[in-house]
C-alpha cells in the first residue's frame, strides 16, 4: 500500500486531487497536511475525511515538527506539495508570507523527505533512497514570466517570474531542482497553466464573478480586460499530477495545458450569458440569486466594470503541453465549453459551500480589494 503526503489538500486543487486519487486510485493512504489559512476548508474534503484511508492533520508545511511526526508515523512514500500562498493580488499586499509559505516550507518538506528516505550513500556521497519514493512539486507557468501576442512556455522557456507570488513559486522550483541535482532526490515540478471548477475559492476570477453575477455586485474587470489566461479544467489537471507521480521521469519538468487561452474580457462575458440561460432554462436554479423580482435583465453586461489594472499584471499566459502528452500520454479531456457549464452549475447548486468558505475575513478583504461595488 502506498502512502501518499498530499499538503494544501483542503485549497482548491489539493482538495479536487484527494477527490480524484480516491476516486481512481486503490489501497492507497492519504494524509492529508494544511494549516486551514483563509483559502483551506475541511468541509470541501468533509466526505472524504470519514474515509479510513484517509488522515488529516493540521499544520503548517514549514513546522519541522509537524512534518518529523508525520514521516515517524506513516510510512510516506510520496510527497505531493500544493501548499502555497496562491493569490497574486494577495502577495502585492503582503510579499513575506508568500516567501515563508512557498519557499521555506517547501525546503522544510523536502529535507525532512530527503533525511527519511534515505537508506545509506553512494561511493560518490550521494545519498541512496528506499525504493519507489518520490517528491512533486505543484508549480505553476507564472514562473516564465509574461509573453506578447505569439509563442507559448515550454520547459526550456528561463525563469522570467514578476510578481512576489511567482517570484516565490520561482523560488520554490529552484530548491527543488537543487535537491535533485545537489542530493539525487527523486523530484517532479509540474507547471500547469489557470485551473477551473468546483471549490475554487471566490477571489479569484471566475468564482468571484459567478458569485458577484448571483449578488447583483458588479464585476471588476483589471485594466482593460484583454490579459490572456490558459484555462484548465481542474480533474484535467490532477490527472497530470497523478500521471507525472507515477511515471514521470525523476528530475524532469512537466508543462500542463489544454491549449485554451481566452481574454479575462471573454470568461467575464460567457459567463454572465452562461448564467442568464441556465436560470431561463431551469427556474430551480434562480434559488441562488440573492436579489428577488420575475426579471433577469439585470444580468446583462451593464454589471461590467472596468478597474484600476493589477500592479505588474502579466499580459499573456500559454503553455505548450507536447512534453506530457509526447511522454505519458496526457491530454486535456474537458473541453472548456463542457467545464464551464460544470462549473457553473455547481456554484449554483452549492450556495452553502460559498457561504462557509466566505465567512471569515472574505468582506474585509472584499472591501480592500474592491470598495462597496
Ligand atoms: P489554494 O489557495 O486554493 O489552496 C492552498 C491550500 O494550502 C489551502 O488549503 C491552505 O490552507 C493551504 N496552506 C497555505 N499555507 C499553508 C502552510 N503554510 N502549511 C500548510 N498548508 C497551507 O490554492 P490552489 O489554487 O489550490 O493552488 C494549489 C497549488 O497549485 C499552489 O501551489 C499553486 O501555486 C499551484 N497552482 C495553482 C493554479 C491555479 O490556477 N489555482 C495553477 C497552477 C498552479
Ligand atoms: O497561471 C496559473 C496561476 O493562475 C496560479 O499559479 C495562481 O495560483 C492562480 O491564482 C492564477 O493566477 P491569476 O492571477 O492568473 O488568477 P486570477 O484568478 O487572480 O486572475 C485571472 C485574471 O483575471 C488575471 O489576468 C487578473 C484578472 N482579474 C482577476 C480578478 C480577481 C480581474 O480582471 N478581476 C478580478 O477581480
Amino acid at each position: 500500500m502506498k502512502h501518499y503526503l498530499v499538503t494544501g489538500g483542503a485549497g482548491f486543487i489539493g482538495a479536487n486531487f484527494v477527490k480524484y486519487l480516491l476516486k481512481n486510485y486503490q489501497d492507497i493512504q492519504l494524509i492529508v497536511l494544511d494549516d486551514l489559512t483563509y483559502a483551506g476548508n475541511l468541509g470541501t474534503i468533509k466526505e472524504e475525511l470519514k474515509n479510513p484511508g484517509v488522515a488529516f492533520v493540521k499544520g503548517d508545511i514549514g513546522d519541522p515538527q509537524v512534518v518529523e511526526t508525520i514521516f515517524e508515523k506513516h510510512n510516506i512514500d510520496f510527497v505531493l506539495n500544493f501548499a502555497a500562498e496562491s493569490h497574486v493580488d494577495r502577495s502585492i499586499e503582503n510579499p513575506q508570507l508568500f516567501l515563508q509559505t512557498n519557499i521555506l516550507g517547501t525546503q522544510n518538506l523536502l529535507e525532512i523527505a530527503k533525511k527519511h528516505w534515505t537508506k545509506g550513500k553512494d561511493e560518490n556521497g550521494y545519498p541512496v533512497y528506499r525504493e519507489g519514493v518520490k517528491y512533486l512539486q505543484v508549480s505553476t507557468d507564472e514562473v516564465y514570466g509574461s509573453l506578447g501576442d505569439t509563442g507559448y512556455f515550454t520547459e526550456k522557456t528561463p525563469l522570467d517570474p514578476r510578481s512576489p507570488y511567482s517570484a516565490s513559486k520561482t523560488g520554490a522550483d529552484l530548491i527543488v531542482t537543487a535537491y535533485s541535482e545537489t542530493y539525487k532526490l527523486p523530484v517532479n515540478i509540474t507547471r500547469c497553466s489557470n485551473n477551473y471548477g468546483p471549490y475554487h475559492f471566490p477571489e479569484k476570477l471566475i468564482p468571484l464573478i459567478i458569485k458577484n453575477i448571483l449578488e447583483g455586485k458588479k464585476l471588476p474587470v483589471y485594466g482593460d480586460g484583454s490579459n490572456v489566461r490558459d484555462w484548465l479544467y481542474v480533474e484535467d489537471h490532477c490527472k497530470a499530477i497523478a500521471l507525472v507521480l507515477h511515471k514521470g521521469r525523476p528530475g524532469e519538468i512537466y508543462n500542463i495545458g489544454g491549449h485554451n487561452e481566452k481574454k479575462n474580457i471573454e470568461i467575464v462575458k460567457l459567463t454572465l450569458s452562461t448564467i442568464r440561460r441556465l436560470m431561463e432554462e431551469n427556474p430551480v436554479y434562480r434559488k441562488a440569486l440573492k436579489i428577488s423580482g420575475d426579471s433577469l435583465d439585470w444580468i446583462s453586461e451593464d454589471l461590467i466594470t472596468y478597474v484600476k489594472d493589477r500592479l505588474g499584471h502579466d499580459q499573456r499566459y500559454a503553455i505548450d503541453p507536447a512534453k506530457i502528452t509526447t511522454e505519458l500520454g496526457w491530454y486535456p479531456e474537458t473541453k472548456f465549453e463542457d467545464g464551464i457549464v460544470k462549473t457553473i452549475r455547481w456554484y449554483l447548486e452549492n450556495q452553502d459551500w460559498v457561504a462557509e468558505v466566505t465567512s471569515g475575513d472574505y468582506q474585509h478583504y472584499y472591501q480592500q480589494m474592491y470598495g462597496n461595488r
